[in-house]
């Protein structure tokens, strides 16, 4: 098979090095790409908005499959444009995206199909919203609806900082239109599961470190690290968070004519009257392919065809026994202001049984290796416990060097 990936994250690496496995995948071409993912294939430098010169590229270069990472091209139709060229794509169409790339939308879906979520009002403008907690004078989440980087959210704990959020949000093109959502208490947990328009196949439950800072604290970012499986979510737990806030929304979806091919992710708050939805991504997470895709057997190219050609298999991909730990290195400045240029040394050297090096914001300059982006490296340990694969990923971790590196050390510690 011929594959064209688009995207140039720590997600691209983690599919590449993963599909790299499939006896099946002949070619393997990476828009952009970065230099992890140019060990499994041929890196373009393409840009990902030109969809008409894409779709060129890709019937010149024979491609069966499209697979796409990040959301912004998803919610812009680059799905759709593949499609009516007679293209199979992993990934949505932009009316199933908008399930991420609009939050009214997403909770218009969940109280269709009965989804267990927050209680929220949706606002057509901010002045709107502003009114509506000056009367109320009470402490409410701020959304943005539109796609907003992992910044589109403020959990206000005032009426005055639900306000200034509403000011702040209001002004982000992203705002336009906003949300306000009662505040949830609980675990967070991500859930995610590879679909075909019907079925669907979900993979072991995750947990994000959103936040810079160790337990918690500092500016939320993209992703610190990542765990899977998680073990507060029992079997029985896992079977109830896919059966009301996974596969509703597969069934409403099909039912509105816009049927979702790609990965739905589901954030999920565990409170304590049971699981609830934050949010729903329309593709894999960042870091979170980074330890779930290490955790499946089988051929996750196979898969992904079949989710792309409306014949996936339930059983076509198992799941491995063991832990899988991520820890991200983030370049000197993240979340602010990134620094570039940094040069990366001991990835090179680093051949651990268990331990995979997965590029994000890095790049290929004249004296080597060196950072060009936020979230730089995501090393991704996997051993028979959650210990055993935390130590492999810090152990690896520490083997890398460069000038402002930033890591959480208690990523799957509790
Ligand atoms: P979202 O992008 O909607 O997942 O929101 C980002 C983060 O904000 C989530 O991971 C939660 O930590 C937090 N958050 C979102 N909605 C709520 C809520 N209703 N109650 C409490 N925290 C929330
Ligand atoms: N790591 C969170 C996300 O990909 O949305």
């Amino acid at each position: 098979m011929n594959v064209l990936l688009i995207g140039a994250g720590g997600r691209e690496h983690a599919i590449a090095w993963k599909i790299a496995q499939s006896p099946e995948l002949h070619k393997l071409l990476i828009v952009p790409g970065n230099p992890g993912t140019g060990r499994h294939g041929r890196n373009i430098p393409f840009p990902l908005n030109d969809f008409d010169a894409l779709v060129d590229l890709a019937d010149r270069e024979l491609i069966d499959l499209v697979i796409v990472g990040p959301e912004d091209p998803l919610s812009a139709g680059i799905a759709d444009r593949f499609i009516a060229a007679g293209m199979p794509v992993f990934g949505p169409t932009a009316a199933a995206a908008q399930i991420e790339s609009s939050k009214a939308f997403a909770k218009q879906i969940m109280a269709a199909a009965g989804v267990p979520t927050a209680l929220s009002h949706v606002f057509n403008t901010p002045a709107d919203a502003a009114e509506f907690v000056r009367r109320d004078n009470r402490a409410w989440v701020v959304k943005a609806d539109g796609l907003a980087q992992g910044k589109g959210v403020v959990v206000a704990t005032t009426a005055e900082e639900t306000l200034a959020a509403i000011q702040a949000l209001g002004a982000t093109d992203a705002g336009a239109r906003l949300l306000l959502e009662e505040r949830l208490e609980g675990r967070e947990v991500s859930l995610l599961a590879l679909c075909d328009g019907e079925r669907m196949l979900p993979l072991p439950p995750a947990r994000d470190h959103k936040r810079l800072g160790e337990n918690d604290t500092g500016p939320n970012t993209g992703g610190m690290g990542v765990i899977a499986p998680v073990d507060d979510v029992s079997p029985a737990l896992y079977q109830q968070i896919v059966a009301t806030c996974l596969q509703p929304v597969i069934r409403e979806l099909t039912a509105l004519g816009t049927p979702f091919r790609g990965v739905l992710y589901a954030g999920v708050m565990l409170t304590a009257a049971g699981p609830k939805v934050l949010e729903y991504n329309a593709r894999f997470g960042d870091p979170e392919a980074q330890v779930l895709l290490p955790l499946l057997e089988g051929d996750l190219l196979a898969a992904l065809y079949a989710c792309a050609t409306g014949t996936l298999q339930p059983d076509q991909l198992r799941r491995r026994k063991g832990y899988a730990v991520c820890v991200v290195l983030a370049a000197a400045g993240y979340p602010k202001r990134p620094r570039r240029g940094d040069p990366i040394r001991g990835v090179e050297a680093l051949d651990e049984e268990g331990v995979m090096v997965f590029h994000a914001g890095t790049a290929m300059g004249p004296n080597g290796l060196c950072t060009a982006g936020g979230r730089v490296l995501g090393i991704t340990g996997f051993g028979p416990t959650l210990r055993a694969a935390r130590e492999r990923a810090y152990r690896a971790a520490d083997h890398i060097f460069f000038d402002g590196k930033q890591l959480r050390r208690d990523i799957g510690k509790d």
